[in-house]
């Protein structure tokens, strides 16, 4: 998604924005340009593709200054191309912008301002439409102008603006789309994300909706939409620039794939208490809220979405409490029935992911109790809602979410085990149990990892295919839903998954002679029906991998070829066999050739509907 960096200082302008343009690089893009001062003018440069094209666009040219705004846009309104990458202009070139996000009105000001105004548009973008309202309203005070510009727009945006008449000035305005202010040594930043910051700031100012910040190199004061300044706290990042770094490995993926048992380890370690107890940190639900609460409504997308199933199944289990868990973008328009005893639980790595604020809203709109899982500190979903448990992964670079999914994963367990005991429908014994199988998760994870060579040769004789089916049953439905994303997001193959006695009614009519199945065959109670399931499939001429935990050998006799994960719970299986397939899809894709960190057509961060 669209990523957005600004500074203004007394340094060289251009590698500083393209230095935090690159580390945004993660969020997904297809062109990105810049724009700067230079000699009591604005200097343009865009290009479509990575940001290495801009930057060799620019060899050799003159683009020494103090201050300007960048941009790596991820195309929602015309395509990629150099035209419609920002920054865009009005028609003199005296006002530049950078945006992320949607304006939903931009075909009527459009019109307005070709009618009304004569303005030429040059691109096909709704972004375009900001610089030529600026522009209108300009009369040598960029903050004015911006404020009446703004009050003519609807919907989502963070955006940053320059005037060539103020080169000592960047402003910026936010409504639902991220913003945050980097704080200098005599230069101040904008960016879209912390990590584009990293390398020169740790203190941040978090930017709030509706809020228009103003960036000289010596200040930076932030106002509300009536224009009255606002104080705001400093936020110290305290993560570490490398923790966003390779740190040697080929691809943040498989950096990210590694660090699971530490994180998993930071996630649990942070929660459990040496006598056993779970201390929900940021979590100020009572026993009589708890007891309260006659439904749970799981809201996420994607990768998160798949944690939220595994959320339902362990939060009926352990806390006896109907769950239902939705896609955003569903959830949102399908009129849900949310009340003062609902408790919503939003799912979201990024915490800036569009569809899943807006449900967030929805559900607070309608008197539910919002609790969100989220990995982003300080991001929009963690501040608006009621009780916040962070995952503690850390800055998870990688489109292909991994660390994160297994993060929310030990979250969910925790909630449902701690909501479990609270109101007495789990007990102690059965509680101790489940959380000492939990706290073995990191060293029985390290051991899995061991076996990365193992799943290295079976990415060699399976990358080729074309098609691949998920199979399993109980939580391996979910822990399937996952593998299946992971393997097509990044390796491009049509990948397809489904519980395992549902094939027989539809799916199992396209395999055939050497089609590809993966089966998830880790649940103790489930284990025969899915050697069954396998057998079904091998009867049409499928190519099966199982996945069983050791132990479990009896799909040997069926399976072309096996992997066992650690023995463990079947609740918390997901945990270890969620491994391997993200292993799978990362040497699969690496296999053909795929750009891992960075598929195309996809975003990190999605911040539009
Ligand atoms: C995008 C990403 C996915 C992610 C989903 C939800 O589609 O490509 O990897 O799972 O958004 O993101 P969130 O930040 O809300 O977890």
């Amino acid at each position: 998604m669209c990523g957005i960096v600004g500074f203004i200082g007394t340094s060289n302008a251009k590698n500083i924005i393209i230095d935090g343009l690159k580390k945004l690089e993660y969020r997904g893009y297809d062109s990105s340009g810049i724009a700067l001062f230079q000699n009591g003018g604005l200097k343009i440069k865009k290009t479509i593709g990575r940001i290495a094209n801009l930057e060799n666009a620019m060899l050799g040219g003159d683009y020494e200054s103090p201050g300007g705004i960048g941009h790596t846009r991820w195309a929602t309104h015309g395509a990629p191309s150099d035209v419609n990458a920002h920054p865009h202009s009005n028609m003199a070139g005296t006002i530049a912008v950078v945006h992320n996000g949607i304006i939903e009105n931009y075909v009527e000001l459009r019109e307005w301002l070709t009618k009304e105004h004569g303005v030429i548009f040059l691109s096909e973008t709704d972004t375009e439409v900001i610089a030529h309202l600026i522009s209108l309203y300009y009369e040598n005070d960029l903050v004015d102008a911006v404020y009446k510009a703004v009050a003519k727009m609807r919907g989502a945006y963070a955006i940053g603006a320059i005037a060539a008449n103020e080169p000592d000035k960047i402003v910026a305005v936010r409504k639902d789309s991220p913003l945050v202010v980097g704080l200098g040594e005599d230069c101040n930043f904008i960016a879209s994300d912390i990590p584009a910051l990293l390398k020169y700031v740790r203190k941040v100012y978090l930017i709030e909706n509706n809020e228009t910040v103003i960036l000289t190199k010596n200040d930076v004061k932030i106002f509300d939409k009536d224009r009255n300044e606002i104080k705001r706290d400093v936020f110290h990042v305290t993560w570490d620039a490398v923790e966003a770094e390779k740190d040697g490995y080929d691809h943040f993926m498989l950096k990210e794939i590694h660090e699971q048992p530490k994180c998993i380890e930071e996630t649990l370690s942070r929660r459990l208490t040496a006598d056993g107890k779970i201390v929900l940190d940021g979590i100020s639900m009572t026993k009589e809220d708890i007891e309260s609460f006659n439904k749970v409504c799981i809201v996420a997308c994607g990768t998160a979405y798949h944690a939220g199933l595994v959320g339902k199944t362990v939060i009926e289990k352990f806390a006896k409490i109907p769950v239902e868990v939705d896609v955003a973008s569903e959830f949102r328009y399908r009129d849900p029935f949310v009340d003062d005893k609902t408790l919503f639980i939003a799912i979201s790595q990024s915490g800036e992911t569009l569809d899943t604020l807006a449900a967030l809203r929805e559900a607070k709109r309608r008197g539910a109790r919002v609790l969100s899982v989220v990995n982003v500190v300080g991001s929009s979903v963690s501040r608006e809602s009621d009780d916040v448990f962070y995952t503690w992964a850390g800055p998870e670079i990688a489109v292909a979410s991994t660390k994160a999914y297994t993060t929310q994963l030990v979250c969910m367990y925790l909630i449902a085990l701690y909501m479990g005991l609270t109101k007495g429908s789990l007990d102690r014994e059965e509680f101790d149990r489940v959380i000492t199988e939990l706290k073995a998760i990191p060293e029985k994870l390290k051991t899995l990892l061991t076996k990365e060579p193992v799943i290295a040769d079976l990415a060699k004789t399976f990358y080729k295919t074309e098609q691949v089916f998920f199979i399993g049953r109980g939580v391996d439905v979910g822990v399937s839903y996952e593998g299946s994303l992971k393997l097509k997001e990044i390796s491009y193959i049509n990948s397809f998954a489904v519980a395992a006695g549902e094939l027989k009614h539809g799916t199992i009519a396209l395999i055939e002679q050497g089609t590809l199945v993966i089966a998830l065959a880790t649940q103790d109670a489930l284990y025969e029906k899915m050697v069954s399931n396998v057998q079904e499939v091998k009867a049409r001429g499928a190519v099966v991998i199982g996945f069983a935990k050791e132990g479990n050998q009896a799909i040997e006799n069926q399976a072309d070829k096996v992997f066992y994960i650690p023995e463990c719970r079947d609740e918390i299986s997901p945990l270890l066999s969620v491994v391997p397939l993200q292993m799978l899809a990362y040497y699969i894709a690496k296999l053909r050739g795929c750009d891992i960190d960075k598929p195309k057509n996809l975003a990190k961060s999605v911040t539009v509907e």
